[in-house]
């Protein structure tokens, strides 16, 4: 009997869920579980412990989900699903709703067919296995990865309705694996050996040249996120971790690293990934993603916003390093308040910061601005556009404006 009601009311619950495909919307409640009553949760035993061995969130958070815009990509194996950040709180990206943006769909591969091979300017080419990379020291580290086509889509204006579609190609998890230096020193590098290409074993066989410099500072080969194995649509068993730079550079399933004396010129270095500058040229690379904020709440697609106190919340983050301060504004940057910025500051990875205060009901416009430990400031769209021009889709680290209605509805704007 137990067992009936419970299923009836989480068909109730989904039924609401799914009726919102792009927010949040509170499930409607039931009197009859308020105080003074005792509530029917409380009156019938819950969930045994085996009903869940693997566990999902609570049915009422069911529409914090990725999702993907239709018209973006002509596939859906080319395509992406975005972070809903505008749900979410804290720093860690929760390993089931992390961006996902894959070039030839997402492959299950058998960990226990994985290898990785290093060949080109070493002193002996090598095949490793999941258990021999396993045996190398291992490190924990939390970094941010951020594809560099995160906002590009708002280059010429404001386009998207929430900051899941306009931020939501981001995720900050924490991973362990091993230094790839020690890989590459393993095989013994050649006098001549500048750069690595790291090739990915998808359809896609992605590919990306990376130089030396970073390839020995502190680049990961990652086999976990978030304490457990890396998800399939994370690059499963294994992905290359480039602190700080374009998540193109993250080869996920990665299956070979060539050792070279030169910068390939593949596709994703040149057709793509590259910033066309107003006179006609590309910018040839453009490694380091620079210092970035945004408001995730109050935001378009987050419940209304109620007179009284408020709290204003989002991420912060830079490739160049840590986080040293977020600015807030409330009418467009016109005046700048200090927000919250909580601990643990962990360079090249997201922090969350807050700033409280009371609205009285007239109409906002919602800005924030991440300074980093470099002392840089995040530009303005307009500041950006000045020397960037209008051609471009990658690299957009502009300030994101959010209006706010009289009513508490927040919609995408841009302020100049
Ligand atoms: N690696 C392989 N092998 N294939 C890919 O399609 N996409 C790249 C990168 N690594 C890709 C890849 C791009 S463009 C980005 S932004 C990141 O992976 C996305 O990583 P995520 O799916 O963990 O968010
Ligand atoms: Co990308």
């Amino acid at each position: 009997m137990t067992t009936t009601r419970r299923q009836f009311l989480a068909g109730a619950a989904v039924a609401a869920g799914t009726a919102a495909t792009s927010g949040r919307a509170l499930a409607e409640g039931n009197p009859e579980n308020l105080p003074p009553n005792v509530a029917e949760w409380s009156q019938y035993l819950g969930a045994s412990v085996d009903e869940a061995p693997y566990g999902m969130p609570s049915e009422y958070e069911a529409d914090v989900v990725r999702r993907s815009v239709e018209w973006l990509t002509a596939s859906r194996e080319s395509s992406i699903n975005f972070t809903p950040l505008y749900a979410l709180d804290g720093t860690i990206t929760p390993s089931g709703v992390a961006f996902e943006r894959h070039h030839g769909g997402a492959p299950s591969m058998n960990p226990a067919d994985y290898r990785l091979m290093i060949n080109g300017l070493v002193d002996k080419p090598l095949l490793f296995t999941l258990e021999d990379l396993k045996r190398f020291p291992r490190v924990t580290k939390t970094y941010f990865l951020e594809c560099a086509a995160n906002s590009g889509m708002e280059w010429r204006g404001a386009q998207l309705n929430g900051c899941q579609y306009t931020h939501g190609m981001i995720h900050n998890v924490e991973y362990s694996g091993v230094l790839l230096k020690d890989i590459l020193e393993e095989a013994g590098l050649k006098a001549d050996a500048k750069w690595i290409l790291p090739e990915g074993a998808d359809a896609a066989g992605m590919t990306r040249s990376i130089p030396m410099e970073k390839a020995l500072d502190d680049c990961l080969v990652a086999f976990t996120m978030n304490g457990e194995a890396l998800r399939i649509e994370q690059g499963y068993p294994v992905r290359l971790v480039v602190p700080g730079w374009e998540g193109n550079m993250w080869v996920k399933w990665m299956r070979r690293i060539e050792v070279g004396d030169m910068p390939w010129h593949h596709r994703e270095e040149t057709s793509k990934y590259t910033d066309l500058l107003a006179n006609g040229k590309a910018r040839r690379f453009t490694w380091v993603m620079d210092a970035k904020s945004v408001i995730t709440s109050p935001s378009p697609q987050a419940a209304a916003m109620k007179k009284g106190p408020n709290v204003l919340t989002g991420l912060a983050w830079s490739g160049n390093g840590a986080i040293d301060r977020v600015d807030v504004s409330l009418d467009g940057g016109q005046n700048w308040f200090h927000a919250r910025v909580q601990e643990p500051r962990l360079p090249k990875a997201c922090a969350r910061f807050y700033f409280d205060f009371v609205w009285d009901g007239k109409p906002l416009l919602l800005q924030s601005r991440a300074i980093d430990s470099t002392g840089y400031v995040q530009p303005t769209k307009d500041e950006l556009r000045e020397v960037r021009g209008e051609n471009s889709i990658y690299h957009n680290n502009g300030i994101q404006t959010w209006h706010v209605r009289e009513n508490g509805e927040v919609e995408n704007v841009e302020v100049s």
